[in-house]
């Protein structure tokens, strides 16, 4: 037969086998990153586990024994199956890796992975599990790495990871927990990696951290937890990232982050935060990414930063930051990433930025700025982006331009200029035609305006003008006044 009638043959076969019940099928192929791989077909609506065989055809040599990872066929988008039958391991008893994604698996059974006890890596994401047995991990004693994420658990049994010492990675992310048992992760001594993003969690256990001096990364964002217990992240101490954006935080303490000499990324943003104690930040002189944004904080402390030499990244945004102590930025040294937008910033202090020598971007978007001094900036020779749209500047000192390398600006919707360019190769020079009235209203504003310290500073664009219109006006009363003078003169009968 030609290949071509062979080909339409067996899509006929397997389609009269979608067609009439079900079907697990294999095919057969030798992946770069995972070895001799079954790409599975599997037809199993109603979630039968009776199969008796895998239909398929091996390479030259190769045996069931020598597969070593199953993934679900991405030609097959019809495959789906509520459970997982127990024949695939029986079938592929040395089998590492177990991707089954996509699906709609509905319940992984005691059976599932039972034959399979090699198995370090279990993907089993983007299902609609609601439900794990107790036993469904039992003999995957050398699991690493386990992904349930994107699913529909609200729970799992207490004693599911009872054989997972060896467990480095969990991501029960994007599920419906509310709950899980006190003792569930008791076993997991070397778990680097804990994903519970998106859940429903209100109140984190001291139990469930009580083993995790492994942890290094936490994720928590999107839960709705709103008081965190004094010692709950007390054996953390190895933690480099943690995740709490978007919960309900509104006070924290010290004590509860106390030990985080390790921590490299800090996610608060979008709580409820009006305030920080001054001595929060003190054990975190590692840390590398702070965001605070989307909180209610009117009152940055300047102590707050003081220990944190090694941020490269501070997130301010949606705020109601009003003020800007002088000094306060002075000990980022290392920062490269600011963020300030969207607050009630109306002045930046006389070097309020200098300090910062690294700083590659500063985002002022949606403030009250009406003046950009330079000398609020000093000589930063990495600074390449400036945004600062939606204010009411008038006028901008182009020496900012000159003491940095800015190729990146945002000046939209400001009263000097509504204009934009970022980073073209030859932008300097649009920069400086698109903030041109900008750079002559600075040149013209009161010498007063000009580098003083920060409170002295809110200068009126608009006093300049009029002074500058009074004098009009009263050299023309002067000019109208010596016109008269020589018409008086004119007129007046000559002596002769
Ligand atoms: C599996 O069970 C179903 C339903 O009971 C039945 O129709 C089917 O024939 C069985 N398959 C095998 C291979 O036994
Ligand atoms: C699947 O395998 C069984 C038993 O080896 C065989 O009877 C059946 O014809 C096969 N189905 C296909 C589609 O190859
Ligand atoms: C299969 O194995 C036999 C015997 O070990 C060997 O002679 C043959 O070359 C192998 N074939 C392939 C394709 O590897
Ligand atoms: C699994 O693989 C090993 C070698 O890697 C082999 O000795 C063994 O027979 C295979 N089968 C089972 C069931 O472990
Ligand atoms: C299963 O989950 C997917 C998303 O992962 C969703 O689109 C689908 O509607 C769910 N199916 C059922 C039967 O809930
Ligand atoms: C835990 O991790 C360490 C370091 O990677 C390793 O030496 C140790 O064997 C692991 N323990 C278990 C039970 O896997
Ligand atoms: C914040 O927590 C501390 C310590 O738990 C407590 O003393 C204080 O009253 C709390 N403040 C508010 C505003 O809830």
């Amino acid at each position: 037969m030609a290949p071509k009638i062979i080909v339409l043959l067996s899509i006929l076969l397997l389609n009269c086998q979608l067609i009439f019940g079900q079907t697990l099928w294999c095919d057969y192929l030798i992946s770069h990153s995972s070895g001799y791989t079954c790409q599975l077909t599997i037809i199993n609506p109603d979630g039968l586990n009776n199969f008796t065989h895998i239909n398929g055809t091996h390479m030259a040599n190769m045996t069931n024994e020598d597969v070593a990872s199953i993934t679900v066929s991405s030609m097959n988008s019809g495959s789906n199956s509520p459970n997982i039958p127990s024949i695939i391991c029986e079938i592929f008893p040395n089998t590492t890796s177990s991707t089954l994604t996509r699906l709609g698996v509905k319940r992984i059974h005691d059976y599932s992975y039972k034959s399979c006890k090699h198995l370090t890596h279990i993907h089993v994401n983007h299902n609609n599990i609601t439900e794990v047995d107790e036993n469904a991990f039992i003999e995957n004693t050398e699991l690493q790495f386990l992904e349930l994420w994107f699913n529909e658990l609200p729970t799992l049994p207490e004693n599911v990871f009872r054989n997972q010492q060896k467990l480095i990675r969990l991501r029960l992310d994007f599920n419906r927990i509310t709950d899980l048992p006190d003792n569930i992760f008791v076993p997991l001594r070397n778990l680097t990696f804990w994903g519970m993003e998106s859940n429903l969690i209100k109140d984190l256990k001291i139990k469930w951290f009580e083993n995790f001096e492994r942890l290094e990364t936490l994720w928590l964002f999107y839960n709705r937890i709103e008081e965190l217990s004094t010692n709950v992240f007390h054996p953390l101490i190895n933690l480099k990232s943690l995740g709490l954006s978007f919960n309900m935080l509104s006070n924290l303490t010290t004590e509860m982050f106390e030990q985080f000499m390790n921590l490299e990324d800090l996610w608060l943003d979008i709580n409820e935060l009006e305030d920080l104690p001054l001595n929060f930040f003190n054990s975190m002189t590692n840390l590398k990414e702070l965001d605070l944004g989307t909180n209610k904080l009117s009152n940055l402390r300047a102590e707050w930063f003081k220990p944190l030499s090694n941020l490269e990244y501070l997130g301010l945004y949606e705020n109601e930051i009003s003020e800007l102590s002088a000094e306060i930025f002075t000990p980022l040294q290392n920062l490269e990433f600011l963020t300030l937008e969207v607050n009630d910033i109306e002045d930046l202090p006389s070097n309020i930025f200098s300090s910062l020598i690294n700083i590659e971007v500063i985002r002022l978007n949606a403030n009250n700025l009406k003046i950009i001094h330079s000398d609020s900036f000093g000589v930063l020779p990495n600074f390449a982006y400036f945004t600062a749209s939606n204010n009411q500047i008038d006028a901008f000192d182009e020496k900012l331009i000159d003491n940095s390398r800015i190729s990146g600006i945002d000046m939209m919707n400001n009263i000097c200029a509504n204009f934009g360019v970022f980073d073209y190769s030859d932008s300097r020079q649009l920069i400086r035609n698109g903030l041109q009235k900008c750079f002559e209203n600075y040149e013209n504003l009161n010498p007063g305006c000009v580098g003083g310290n920060w409170d002295e500073r809110v200068c009126l664009i608009e006093d300049k003008n009029q002074a500058q219109q009074e004098k009009i006006e009263h050299l023309q009363a002067a000019v109208e006044e010596l016109q008269k003078l020589v018409q008086e003169l004119i007129d007046r009968p000559c002596r002769s």
